[in-house]
């Protein structure tokens, strides 16, 4: 277990692709847990592996209810919008509007390899949008419709 250094604004390993995890490993489990242990040490809400300098698509959740992890995850249906102020443990400082699908229906493998879908909505269906943004390079500010002074 480890707290991880967090990669910021500016580094280029968060606008760089990920790779899908090929085979779910000791280490990629390892990855995970030192992942969630960094999330809570610097009370996010959600990590995404390029902020730890790891180009996988690998990330995790935790709004308060449920700890999720996503390995290789992918949305597979969402409705809905809603609009709310996010944050961003890469970016500090800075606060915008973005606007996201209100429900999202999720296919994710859990640490076993399995193959798992879930649906959730609200707040928690927005932390994972924004982590599945991180996998590709993206970061909220590139979607601030308004940013908050
Ligand atoms: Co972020």
């Amino acid at each position: 277990m480890a707290i991880l250094q967090i990669r910021k604004l500016g580094d280029p390993v968060l606008r760089s692709r990920t790779k899908e995890v090929e085979k779910i490993t000791e280490k990629t489990n390892e990855l995970l847990d030192n992942m969630i242990d960094t999330m809570y040490a610097k009370d996010g809400v959600g990590l995404a592996a390029p902020q730890v300098g790891i180009l996988q698509r690998v990330a995790v959740v935790n709004v308060g209810e449920n700890l999720i992890e996503l390995i290789n995850p992918e949305i597979i249906s969402e409705s809905g919008k809603s609009i709310m102020e996010e944050g961003c443990l890469s970016v500090p400082n800075e606060l915008g509007e973005v606007i996201r699908a209100e429900k999202i229906k999720v296919k994710t493998l859990n640490r076993e390899g399995k193959e798992i879908t879930f649906e959730t909505e609200n707040f928690e269906a927005r932390a994972i949008q924004h982590e599945l943004d991180h996998l590709d390079g993206v970061l909220f500010i590139d979607k601030t419709v308004k940013i908050m002074e």
